[in-house]
Parts: C-alpha cells; sequence; structure tokens
C-alpha cells in the first residue's frame, strides 16, 4: 500500500526510479510522483495523478541528477490529485520527502503550522512532515528528521531529500516497509524488493524505530535517538524473472497457472515418509510443547484469514485441537482473553498487513506463544512471530491473492499434519495425508487444463446482478474466498454464506437473476448440500457447483479431482479463481490493479 523508491549514485536517478515505481505499482496506483535533485542544486518534482505511465510522460527529458526519491500512492487523506501526491516539499523548496503510513497527529500539528504561517498545498497528512523537518535548526539532516519523527504519532516508512545536503538520502520506518539495496558505489531504498532485486539482491531490512543514512556506496543505521544499530545484509531469495510476466497478459492469470509449482515447492524437503509427517524447521516448537497446545488461534485478514480458516478446519480434524480463525482486524480490538495454552498463528501473505502484525504485537506483549504463516521472508511479521512455516509461493504481484492463497492453505496442512502427527494421528492417517499432498500439483494441472470450459460459463455468468456463495463445513472458506475473489475483481456484487445458513434468511434473494455457486465435494455431507441445491433450484435460482461429480439439480458442474476429504478444500476454490478471472475479463476490468485496493494494507 504506497510504495517508495529512492536512489543515490553514479547513474541518472529518473529511469531507475521510474522503473522502481512500475515494480511497485500494485502497492497504490492512483498517483505518483518524483523529485531528483539536480546537479545545479536545488530540486525538481514532477507529480501527476493517475498511473506511474502519466508521470512519466510528464518527466522532462533534461531532468537529470544522480539522486532521488519516488512515491506511488494510495491514497488514505485526500482524493487522488496532482497535489496530493507524493514527494511533499517544505514551504522553502528545500525538503522533499516521501511517505507511507498514516500521521495520526497530523490534523493538530498541520494547525500549528498554519498558525505559524505555513502554507500547505495538499491535503495529506504526510505534507506536515516535510515541513516540520524544513523548519528544524538542527545541525545535520538526520537530526532534522529525528527532531521531526518525535513530533508525529503514527505510522511511517519515509525517505527524506534535501538540498542542501545532497549527498544522502535519510530514511525511517515505524509500522511501513523500508528496505535498503545494497549496489556497488550506489544504494536503492524501496517499501518492497520488489523495487530492488534487478540492481541488487543484497539488502537491510529495517526494524521499527531504525532509521539509516545512504551516501553513494555505503549506508549506516541507527535508531530514532541516534544509536547505532547493526543490521547485517541478507540476500533476497526470489529471482528477478519470478516478476516477470512469462507471456501472460495479467499477474493474476500468470499466479493462478503457477500454482501447481508453487505447491510443489511448498511441500519440497518437508515430507517424511519414514515417519508419515513433515519436518517444518522453522517451527519452534518441540512435541512436548506441541502437545501442550490446547487451542489454536489463527488470526489474518481478507484471503489470509479464509486460507485460516482451512487452516483451522485441518488442524482440528488432522490433530483434534480446538482451533477456529479470526480477522486479525477484529481480534486486536476487542480486548480479546489471550490464553497461555493457545498456540496463535499469524497468517499473511505480505507479512506487513498492519492490523495483522499488530495483533501480533498485542499477542507477544501479552505473553502469548504466536508463530507465523508467512509468503515474504524476513517480513515483519516473520520477525515478529516465534517460529513458523513459510509458504514459498514465490512473489506475488497482482493485487488480488491466488497462488498464495492455495499454498498457505497447503502450508496449514504440513502443519496439521505435523500437530497431528505428534499427537493421536495415526501412521496410516498421516500416509493418507501425504499422498493425498503429492497428489495435489498434478490435480490443480488437471483443473488449470480445463480451463476453456470455466471461460465459457464465466461468460454466461458474469452478467449477475449478484452472486451467492454456498458451502458447508470444508466448502464454507472455499465459497468465502471465491466470493471475495469475484467481487473485487470483477466488481460483480458476491455473498458468501454458509449452505446451512441459506434458509434462514438469504433465501429472500434468490431468483433468476442472482445465481448462486454451491461447493458440493463427495463428503460426509453430500446429501445435506444437495438438498440446498434443491432449495434454490425451487426458487428458481441458477447453480453452478463444483464437486466431485455432476449434479443433476445444477444448470452446470466443474468437476474437480478428488483428493483426501481433509484436503479437497484446496483444490475446490481454484476453478472458482479461474471464474472470476474471466468474469473480469469478459467484463473489461483492470484485473491486476481493481479499482480502490492495493496490495499489502500496511495502514489500519
Ligand atoms: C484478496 C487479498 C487481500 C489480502 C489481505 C491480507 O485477494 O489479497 O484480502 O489477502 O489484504 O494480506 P496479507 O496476506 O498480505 O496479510
Amino acid at each position: 500500500m504506497c510504495g517508495i523508491v529512492g536512489y543515490i549514485g553514479k547513474r541518472d536517478a529518473a529511469p531507475l526510479l521510474l522503473e522502481g515505481l512500475q515494480r511497485l505499482e500494485y502497492r497504490g496506483y492512483d498517483s505518483a510522483g518524483v523529485v531528483i535533485s539536480g546537479k545545479s542544486g536545488g530540486l525538481k518534482t514532477v507529480k501527476a495523478k493517475g498511473r506511474v505511465r502519466e508521470l512519466e510522460s510528464r518527466v522532462p527529458k533534461r531532468f537529470s541528477g544522480t539522486t532521488g526519491i519516488a512515491h506511488t500512492r494510495w491514497a488514505t487523506h485526500g482524493a487522488p490529485s496532482d497535489d496530493n501526491a507524493h514527494p511533499h516539499l517544505d514551504a522553502a523548496g528545500q525538503v522533499a520527502i516521501v511517505h507511507n503510513g498514516i500521521i495520526d497527529n497530523a490534523a493538530e500539528l498541520r494547525a500549528k503550522l498554519v498558525a505559524d504561517g505555513v502554507e500547505f498545498t495538499s491535503e495529506t497528512d504526510s505534507e506536515v512532515l516535510a515541513h516540520l523537518i524544513g523548519r528544524s535548526a538542527a545541525e545535520t539532516l538526520e537530526a532534522r528528521v529525528q527532531e521531526a519523527l518525535s513530533r508525529v504519532e503514527g505510522t511511517y516508512g519515509i525517505a527524506v531529500l534535501h538540498a542542501d545536503f545532497q549527498d544522502r538520502i535519510v530514511v525511517a520506518r515505524n509500522g511501513s516497509p523500508v528496505v535498503l539495496g545494497i549496489g556497488e558505489n550506489e544504494m536503492f531504498v524501496a517499501s518492497d524488493v520488489a523495487a530492488l532485486v534487478r540492481h541488487t539482491r543484497q539488502v537491510v531490512t529495517l526494524d521499527d524505530g531504525e532509521m539509516a543514512t545512504l551516501k553513494a556506496g555505503e549506508y549506516r543505521t541507527y535508531t530514532t535517538e541516534g544509536s547505532r544499530t547493526a543490521a547485517s545484509p541478507t540476500t533476497i531469495e526470489w529471482e528477478a524473472e519470478s516478476y516477470d510476466m512469462d507471456g501472460h497478459d495479467t499477474y493474476m492469470h500468470k499466479e493462478i497457472c503457477e500454482q501447481a509449482d508453487a505447491v510443489d515447492r511448498v511441500l519440497r524437503g518437508r515430507i517424511d515418509d519414514r515417519f508419515a509427517t513433515v519436518h517444518l524447521g522453522g517451527l519452534g516448537i518441540d512435541a512436548r510443547e506441541a502437545r501442550a497446545v490446547r487451542r489454536v488461534k489463527i488470526l489474518g485478514c481478507g484471503s489470509a484469514y479464509h486460507a485460516g480458516q482451512i487452516g483451522a478446519q485441518l488442524i482440528e480434524e488432522l490433530a483434534r485441537i480446538p482451533a477456529d480463525a479470526e480477522p486479525a482486524s477484529e481480534f486486536r480490538y476487542r480486548n480479546a482473553v489471550v490464553d497461555p495454552d493457545t498456540l496463535y498463528i499469524a497468517v499473511s501473505q505480505s507479512g506487513e498487513t498492519y492490523d495483522t502484525l499488530a495483533a501480533v504485537q498485542e499477542l507477544k506483549r501479552k505473553g502469548a506463544r504466536v508463530l507465523g504463516v508467512v509468503n515474504v521472508v524476513g517480513s515483519a511479521i516473520a520477525r515478529e512471530t516465534d517460529g513458523g512455516v513459510y509458504v514459498h509461493a514465490g512473489p506475488e504481484v497482482c493485487v488480488v491473492s491466488t497462488k498464495c492463497f492455495t499454498n498457505t492453505a497447503v502450508a496449514f496442512a504440513l502443519l496439521a499434519l505435523h500437530l497431528g502427527r505428534v499427537r493421536d494421528l495415526s501412521v496410516a492417517d498421516g500416509k493418507r495425508i501425504i499422498a493425498g499432498l503429492r497428489r495435489l500439483p498434478e490435480q490443480i494441472a488437471e483443473i488449470l487444463r480445463g480451463e476453456e470450459e470455466i471461460e465459457k460459463l464465466a461468460g454466461a455468468y458474469a452478467n449477475a446482478r449478484s452472486m451467492m456463495f454456498v458451502g458447508r463445513v470444508r466448502g464454507y472458506p472455499v465459497a468465502r474466498e471465491a466470493s471475495l475473489k469475484l467481487k473485487e475483481v470483477s466488481y460483480v456484487h458476491a455473498e458468501a454464506y454458509p449452505a446451512s445458513e441459506l434458509k434462514h434468511g438469504p433465501l429472500a434473494l434468490i431468483e433468476p437473476e442472482v445465481p448462486s455457486v454451491a461447493i458440493v465435494p463427495d463428503d460426509e455431507l453430500l446429501e445435506k448440500n444437495r438438498a440446498t441445491l434443491e432449495e434454490i433450484k425451487a426458487r428458481s435460482g441458477r447453480i453452478l457447483a463444483v464437486g466431485h461429480q455432476p449434479q443433476d439439480v445444477a444448470d452446470h458442474t466443474i468437476v474437480v479431482p478428488r483428493n483426501e476429504p481433509e484436503l479437497d478444500p484446496i483444490l475446490l476454490g481454484i476453478p472458482l479463481q479461474l471464474l472470476a478471472y474471466h468474469a473480469a475479463l469478459a467484463l473489461g476490468r483492470d484485473i491486476d490493479k481493481p479499482r480502490n485496493l492495493a496490495k499489502s494494507v500496511t495502514v489500519e
């Protein structure tokens, strides 16, 4: 959510910054801007409402300089506009800042600055930072930034340029990611490694409360109070090529199609056939501790929460530990009872979602043990948690989550199997689940081979006024995730309900213009699910069923391969990702960048 990129070195900064912004555009795409400290001194700025390509078209030919910072915005305070786009400058035009996050006391600071005669040029909360830094009389740029930050409350990832300190960029982090990229006689900074990986694989991830000064060829890190910190570089494990579109028209399509390989990756090296279990090296809990767990509580947002719901069912079924999932955003505000015998699990693709991170911090403060199920290695949630399971889906660029959802569900299956086998799951059941896990990649490939059929179905359903998604027990999180996918990428209204709840109210919505998607696996609830199909048909509702055999009552059925009942939810949702994708395509939507959304919600 909002992207920052910065460069200091010997090369021309503008093309590098614009390319970096393109890579970060999935983090926000309502406006963008760039500032360069020019050869003749002074700062040169260009800003534009709209996409990065709009900014690019406005950058003049002579926009040279070897130091600069840039930003792509997802609006929080102030509508998308040229003025509200970052960078923001102080009144003298000497300081430029780009900022991710929210300054909570911006209104109060703004009022004080206005009373002192400062004229604001934007409606953003971020602009106060530029003025505070600009008005500081401290000797160094670092001290001026520290002084300004001591007055703000809220979250930030910032990069600062100053016309009088042209040899450096100063950056700081509190709640919004900042990563330094170390090149040869050049330094980069970004809010996401996506903008760095083409230039360097050596990175330093700042902690909350940490700052850095970047000069061409050197950097130093320190706290906002000024004490030095020893941040050591790590190597990015993702290849630059994994950010390419690879012949697909959208990242969403690419990422859906990658799922067989992605699932193969999350399984690789973890299965132990001898003991019918899995090894999860980073879990950090031994068998005795695992046996002592009385409850599991899974916390995440959006698709991560839905994957957590599948995870809770898997843990309950395989390990027989009571488990449930809850939106992290709700949990952190409801003064929940934190129980020492409960194992808490935070789940997040980006590892940066603020609500999930805040829930983890609150839990840790209260002494809870928290594990992470996370995709981005070294991300804030991965670092805050006591251990966990990496999801290994590779970079997910489309704003809408697909492959990461699937891999997260598989990671939970591994965790559930591990917990099950140190508790009461039999060897035979362990072997059965392992065999099922091994079948997943080929079964995913088989589902994806049916894309043409699903595309035709999407055409038939794309013009629905609204759609109802229903599933029972294992099928319910599948229905929820499929409904979220459809609405966020195609903007078709969709609701998800437990199939059993339909007759308690939502049935009133069913009519020919409101088709239903029903998740109908061949499990012990098949007959109950068939009864739901009859209820919908009796109200003239159209039905698209997803299950293991054609359903006579349904107008259409997408048949998916059968796995083990516990693992079926992992497969049942995949055709519905394609359904959402093709519905969005038929409706001419901007698939990788749906309106109003951005990847990694790093604000509350
Ligand atoms: C939906 C989607 C979002 C994210 C949610 C959490 O397609 O992508 O609902 O799942 O914002 O993000 P992470 O997993 O990064 O914590």
